[in-house]
Protein backbone atom coordinates (compact mmCIF):
# COMPACT_ATOMS: atom_id res chain seq x y z
CA UNK A 1 0.00 0.00 0.00
CA UNK A 2 2.50 2.36 0.74
CA UNK A 3 6.06 1.15 -1.50
CA UNK A 4 6.65 3.64 -4.09
CA UNK A 5 4.19 5.99 -2.59
CA UNK A 6 5.95 9.52 -1.88
CA UNK A 7 4.69 10.36 1.78
CA UNK A 8 4.87 13.64 3.15
CA UNK A 9 4.42 13.88 6.49
CA UNK A 10 4.25 17.27 8.66
CA UNK A 11 5.79 17.30 12.24
CA UNK A 12 7.96 14.65 11.08
CA UNK A 13 11.07 15.80 12.97
CA UNK A 14 9.66 14.44 16.36
CA UNK A 15 7.00 12.30 18.39
CA UNK A 16 4.26 10.71 16.41
CA UNK A 17 5.44 11.68 13.33
CA UNK A 18 8.89 9.86 13.54
CA UNK A 19 7.56 6.91 14.61
CA UNK A 20 5.29 6.88 11.71
CA UNK A 21 7.97 7.93 9.14
CA UNK A 22 10.33 4.82 10.70
CA UNK A 23 7.49 2.22 9.72
CA UNK A 24 6.55 4.03 6.20
CA UNK A 25 10.51 3.80 5.28
CA UNK A 26 10.38 0.29 6.43
CA UNK A 27 7.59 -0.59 3.75
CA UNK A 28 9.44 1.25 0.99
CA UNK A 29 7.71 4.35 0.94
CA UNK A 30 9.33 7.84 -0.39
CA UNK A 31 9.71 10.16 2.39
CA UNK A 32 9.29 13.91 3.01
CA UNK A 33 9.29 15.56 6.40
CA UNK A 34 8.13 18.90 7.23
CA UNK A 35 8.87 20.76 10.62
CA UNK A 36 10.36 24.08 11.57
CA UNK A 37 13.92 23.06 13.30
CA UNK A 38 15.83 22.16 10.42
CA UNK A 39 18.69 20.75 13.25
CA UNK A 40 15.47 18.26 14.74
CA UNK A 41 14.57 17.49 10.50
CA UNK A 42 18.35 16.97 9.73
CA UNK A 43 19.07 14.59 13.14
CA UNK A 44 15.57 12.39 12.11
CA UNK A 45 16.85 12.01 8.62
CA UNK A 46 19.80 10.84 9.86
CA UNK A 47 18.60 8.00 12.13
CA UNK A 48 16.00 7.18 10.15
CA UNK A 49 17.88 6.17 7.08
CA UNK A 50 20.95 4.79 9.81
CA UNK A 51 18.20 2.11 10.63
CA UNK A 52 16.35 1.98 7.51
CA UNK A 53 16.49 -0.12 4.25
CA UNK A 54 18.62 -0.28 2.42
CA UNK A 55 18.52 2.37 -1.00
CA UNK A 56 15.81 5.03 2.04
CA UNK A 57 14.71 8.18 0.65
CA UNK A 58 13.97 10.91 3.18
CA UNK A 59 13.66 14.68 2.11
CA UNK A 60 13.27 17.49 4.71
CA UNK A 61 11.88 20.65 4.12
CA UNK A 62 11.81 23.32 6.93
CA UNK A 63 8.55 25.22 7.13
CA UNK A 64 6.36 26.68 9.51
CA UNK A 65 2.42 24.63 8.79
CA UNK A 66 1.40 28.38 10.03
CA UNK A 67 2.56 30.20 6.97
CA UNK A 68 0.03 29.27 4.22
CA UNK A 69 2.45 30.99 1.69
CA UNK A 70 5.27 29.18 3.03
CA UNK A 71 3.01 25.80 2.85
CA UNK A 72 2.01 26.61 -0.83
CA UNK A 73 5.79 27.13 -1.73
CA UNK A 74 6.70 24.29 -0.14
CA UNK A 75 4.21 21.60 -1.42
CA UNK A 76 6.01 22.93 -4.99
CA UNK A 77 9.22 22.38 -3.45
CA UNK A 78 8.41 18.86 -2.65
CA UNK A 79 6.77 18.59 -5.76
CA UNK A 80 9.78 19.12 -7.80
CA UNK A 81 12.36 17.29 -5.75
CA UNK A 82 10.50 14.28 -4.93
CA UNK A 83 7.32 14.06 -6.80
CA UNK A 84 4.25 15.42 -6.27
CA UNK A 85 3.01 13.31 -2.30
CA UNK A 86 0.12 10.01 -2.74
CA UNK A 87 -0.32 10.83 0.96
CA UNK A 88 -0.42 13.50 3.22
CA UNK A 89 -0.10 12.99 6.85
CA UNK A 90 -0.56 16.00 9.39
CA UNK A 91 1.11 15.11 12.72
CA UNK A 92 2.48 19.14 13.46
CA UNK A 93 0.78 20.19 16.44
CA UNK A 94 1.44 22.27 20.27
CA UNK A 95 0.01 21.89 23.05
CA UNK A 96 -0.68 24.67 25.76
CA UNK A 97 -2.08 23.63 29.13
CA UNK A 98 -3.27 25.76 31.52
CA UNK A 99 -5.71 27.48 33.69
CA UNK A 100 -8.31 29.04 30.89
CA UNK A 101 -7.56 32.28 32.91
CA UNK A 102 -3.76 31.95 32.43
CA UNK A 103 -4.33 31.75 28.61
CA UNK A 104 -4.57 34.72 26.70
CA UNK A 105 -6.36 35.00 23.17
CA UNK A 106 -2.76 34.86 21.51
CA UNK A 107 -2.05 31.82 23.11
CA UNK A 108 -5.54 30.66 21.31
CA UNK A 109 -4.58 31.77 18.05
CA UNK A 110 -1.67 30.69 18.42
CA UNK A 111 -2.66 26.95 18.80
CA UNK A 112 -5.07 27.32 16.74
CA UNK A 113 -3.01 28.70 14.18
CA UNK A 114 -0.90 25.70 14.42
CA UNK A 115 -3.23 22.73 14.75
CA UNK A 116 -5.87 24.13 13.02
CA UNK A 117 -4.90 26.48 9.95
CA UNK A 118 -1.65 24.11 9.61
CA UNK A 119 -3.72 21.37 8.72
CA UNK A 120 -6.22 23.05 6.54
CA UNK A 121 -3.58 24.87 4.31
CA UNK A 122 -1.66 21.65 4.07
CA UNK A 123 -4.76 20.10 3.11
CA UNK A 124 -5.79 22.85 0.43
CA UNK A 125 -1.69 22.39 -1.16
CA UNK A 126 -2.04 19.06 -1.61
CA UNK A 127 -5.70 18.54 -3.06
CA UNK A 128 -4.61 20.09 -6.48
CA UNK A 129 -1.27 17.05 -6.86
CA UNK A 130 -4.37 14.76 -5.61
CA UNK A 131 -6.23 16.06 -8.69
CA UNK A 132 -3.65 15.46 -11.09
CA UNK A 133 -2.94 12.05 -10.04
CA UNK A 134 -6.50 10.96 -9.79
CA UNK A 135 -6.71 10.45 -5.72
CA UNK A 136 -4.58 10.76 -2.51
CA UNK A 137 -4.75 9.81 0.92
CA UNK A 138 -4.82 12.29 4.12
CA UNK A 139 -4.38 11.12 7.77
CA UNK A 140 -5.09 13.84 10.62
CA UNK A 141 -3.59 13.56 13.88
CA UNK A 142 -6.59 14.48 16.15
CA UNK A 143 -6.87 13.75 19.57
CA UNK A 144 -8.70 12.50 22.25
CA UNK A 145 -9.20 16.24 23.10
CA UNK A 146 -10.74 16.44 19.96
CA UNK A 147 -13.53 14.39 21.02
CA UNK A 148 -14.34 15.61 24.63
CA UNK A 149 -13.22 18.45 27.04
CA UNK A 150 -10.41 18.03 29.14
CA UNK A 151 -9.34 20.49 32.20
CA UNK A 152 -6.63 22.63 31.20
CA UNK A 153 -6.78 22.33 27.52
CA UNK A 154 -9.08 24.81 26.29
CA UNK A 155 -7.32 26.13 23.64
CA UNK A 156 -5.94 22.77 22.25
CA UNK A 157 -9.48 21.19 22.58
CA UNK A 158 -10.96 23.70 20.47
CA UNK A 159 -8.45 23.58 17.88
CA UNK A 160 -8.56 19.63 17.56
CA UNK A 161 -12.39 20.24 17.76
CA UNK A 162 -11.70 22.32 15.16
CA UNK A 163 -9.84 19.69 12.94
CA UNK A 164 -12.24 16.72 13.92
CA UNK A 165 -15.30 19.07 12.16
CA UNK A 166 -13.29 19.81 8.97
CA UNK A 167 -12.52 16.22 8.62
CA UNK A 168 -16.19 14.79 8.97
CA UNK A 169 -17.14 17.79 6.09
CA UNK A 170 -14.39 16.90 3.46
CA UNK A 171 -14.27 13.35 3.95
CA UNK A 172 -17.74 13.84 2.69
CA UNK A 173 -16.57 15.83 -0.33
CA UNK A 174 -13.20 14.25 -0.85
CA UNK A 175 -14.78 10.32 -0.96
CA UNK A 176 -16.27 11.75 -4.47
CA UNK A 177 -12.78 12.51 -5.90
CA UNK A 178 -11.05 9.32 -5.16
CA UNK A 179 -9.45 10.79 -1.78
CA UNK A 180 -9.88 9.25 1.15
CA UNK A 181 -9.16 11.17 4.19
CA UNK A 182 -9.02 9.59 8.01
CA UNK A 183 -8.65 11.09 12.12
CA UNK A 184 -6.39 9.50 14.28
CA UNK A 185 -7.57 9.97 18.33
CA UNK A 186 -4.72 9.41 20.47
CA UNK A 187 -5.03 10.03 24.18
CA UNK A 188 -1.43 10.66 25.76
CA UNK A 189 1.45 8.93 24.31
CA UNK A 190 5.00 9.50 25.26
CA UNK A 191 6.56 11.73 23.55
CA UNK A 192 8.58 15.24 23.36
CA UNK A 193 5.21 17.23 23.89
CA UNK A 194 3.85 15.47 26.50
CA UNK A 195 7.85 15.97 27.95
CA UNK A 196 7.73 19.56 28.11
CA UNK A 197 3.71 19.74 29.43
CA UNK A 198 4.88 17.39 32.68
CA UNK A 199 6.98 19.93 33.35
CA UNK A 200 4.35 22.77 33.93
CA UNK A 201 1.00 21.09 33.53
CA UNK A 202 -2.06 21.68 36.12
CA UNK A 203 -2.26 19.01 38.82
CA UNK A 204 -6.46 18.88 37.64
CA UNK A 205 -5.25 18.21 34.02
CA UNK A 206 -2.07 15.86 35.19
CA UNK A 207 -5.22 13.77 37.10
CA UNK A 208 -7.82 14.08 34.59
CA UNK A 209 -5.51 12.66 31.95
CA UNK A 210 -4.23 9.75 33.67
CA UNK A 211 -7.60 8.23 33.18
CA UNK A 212 -6.38 6.10 30.54
CA UNK A 213 -3.38 4.87 30.66
CA UNK A 214 -0.35 6.47 28.18
CA UNK A 215 1.28 4.71 25.10
CA UNK A 216 4.16 4.73 22.86
CA UNK A 217 4.39 6.89 20.09
CA UNK A 218 5.83 3.21 18.67
CA UNK A 219 2.52 1.51 19.81
CA UNK A 220 0.07 4.63 18.23
CA UNK A 221 2.16 4.69 14.94
CA UNK A 222 1.47 0.55 14.76
CA UNK A 223 -2.04 1.00 15.30
CA UNK A 224 -2.41 3.60 12.39
CA UNK A 225 -0.66 1.73 10.11
CA UNK A 226 -3.18 -1.11 10.95
CA UNK A 227 -6.46 1.00 10.71
CA UNK A 228 -5.26 2.37 7.08
CA UNK A 229 -4.52 -0.64 6.26
CA UNK A 230 -8.11 -1.62 6.84
CA UNK A 231 -9.00 1.81 5.11
CA UNK A 232 -10.96 2.81 8.52
CA UNK A 233 -11.65 6.12 8.89
CA UNK A 234 -11.76 6.82 12.57
CA UNK A 235 -8.66 5.04 14.52
CA UNK A 236 -8.48 5.20 17.90
CA UNK A 237 -5.34 3.75 19.16
CA UNK A 238 -5.43 1.54 22.55
CA UNK A 239 -8.16 -0.94 23.69
CA UNK A 240 -8.74 1.25 26.97
CA UNK A 241 -9.10 4.79 24.57
CA UNK A 242 -11.12 3.03 22.18
CA UNK A 243 -13.63 1.75 25.86
CA UNK A 244 -13.80 4.86 27.42
CA UNK A 245 -14.42 7.19 24.41
CA UNK A 246 -16.72 4.62 22.84
CA UNK A 247 -18.50 4.75 26.10
CA UNK A 248 -18.63 8.23 26.40
CA UNK A 249 -19.93 8.68 23.05
CA UNK A 250 -23.12 6.64 24.25
CA UNK A 251 -23.16 8.14 27.30
CA UNK A 252 -21.38 11.44 27.25
CA UNK A 253 -22.29 12.11 30.86
CA UNK A 254 -20.35 9.49 31.70
CA UNK A 255 -16.75 11.34 30.93
CA UNK A 256 -18.09 14.54 32.95
CA UNK A 257 -19.24 13.39 36.29
CA UNK A 258 -16.28 11.43 36.88
CA UNK A 259 -13.64 14.07 35.53
CA UNK A 260 -15.47 16.39 37.51
CA UNK A 261 -15.12 14.02 40.78
CA UNK A 262 -11.50 13.68 39.70
CA UNK A 263 -10.88 17.28 39.89
CA UNK A 264 -13.04 18.11 43.03
CA UNK A 265 -10.77 16.22 45.64
CA UNK A 266 -7.45 18.53 44.54
CA UNK A 267 -8.78 22.12 42.50
CA UNK A 268 -6.26 24.25 43.33
CA UNK A 269 -7.39 26.79 40.04
CA UNK A 270 -5.84 30.06 39.32
CA UNK A 271 -5.76 32.16 41.62
CA UNK A 272 -3.36 29.68 43.10
CA UNK A 273 -1.22 29.98 40.29
CA UNK A 274 -1.08 33.75 40.43
CA UNK A 275 -0.26 33.54 44.09
CA UNK A 276 2.47 31.20 43.50
CA UNK A 277 3.99 33.59 40.73
CA UNK A 278 3.87 36.42 42.75
N1 LIG B 1 1.74 13.30 22.62
C1 LIG B 1 0.47 13.14 22.94
O1 LIG B 1 0.14 12.72 24.07
C2 LIG B 1 -0.62 13.39 21.93
C3 LIG B 1 -1.91 12.91 22.19
C4 LIG B 1 -2.91 13.13 21.25
C5 LIG B 1 -2.64 13.79 20.07
N2 LIG B 1 -1.36 14.23 19.84
C6 LIG B 1 -1.11 14.91 18.56
O2 LIG B 1 -0.14 14.16 17.85
C7 LIG B 1 0.62 15.03 17.02
C8 LIG B 1 2.10 14.78 17.24
O3 LIG B 1 2.39 15.07 18.60
P1 LIG B 1 3.77 14.58 19.27
O4 LIG B 1 3.44 14.22 20.67
O5 LIG B 1 4.44 13.63 18.37
O6 LIG B 1 4.52 15.99 19.33
P2 LIG B 1 6.07 16.38 19.23
O7 LIG B 1 6.95 15.25 19.56
O8 LIG B 1 6.18 17.66 19.97
O9 LIG B 1 6.21 16.68 17.65
C9 LIG B 1 5.55 17.76 17.07
C10 LIG B 1 6.12 17.93 15.68
O10 LIG B 1 5.40 19.01 15.05
C11 LIG B 1 6.34 19.95 14.55
N3 LIG B 1 5.72 21.26 14.56
C12 LIG B 1 5.19 21.94 15.62
N4 LIG B 1 4.75 23.14 15.23
C13 LIG B 1 4.96 23.21 13.89
C14 LIG B 1 4.73 24.21 12.91
N5 LIG B 1 4.18 25.39 13.23
N6 LIG B 1 5.07 23.95 11.63
C15 LIG B 1 5.64 22.76 11.28
N7 LIG B 1 5.90 21.78 12.16
C16 LIG B 1 5.56 22.02 13.46
C17 LIG B 1 7.55 19.83 15.49
O11 LIG B 1 8.75 20.31 14.92
P3 LIG B 1 9.25 21.84 15.08
O12 LIG B 1 9.01 22.24 16.50
O13 LIG B 1 10.69 21.81 14.68
O14 LIG B 1 8.43 22.63 14.13
C18 LIG B 1 7.59 18.32 15.67
O15 LIG B 1 8.21 17.73 14.54
C19 LIG B 1 0.16 16.46 17.36
O16 LIG B 1 -0.77 16.90 16.41
C20 LIG B 1 -0.51 16.30 18.72
O17 LIG B 1 -1.48 17.28 18.95
C21 LIG B 1 -0.36 14.06 20.73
Amino acid sequence: MFAEKVILITGGSSGLGKALARRLLAQKARLVLLARDSGKLADARQELIGNGPPGAEIDTFPCNVADRRAVEKVFSDVADKAGPPDVLINSAGILREGYFECQTADTFREVMDINFFGTLYCIQAVLPYFKEKGGGKIVNICSVAGLTGVFGYTAYCASKHAVRGLTGSLRAELKHQNVSIHIVYPAEFESPMVDELNACRTEENRKVAGTIPILTADAVADEIISGLLKNRYEITPGVATRILTGFERVFPAFGRVVSDLQVRRIYKGPDHKKQQAD
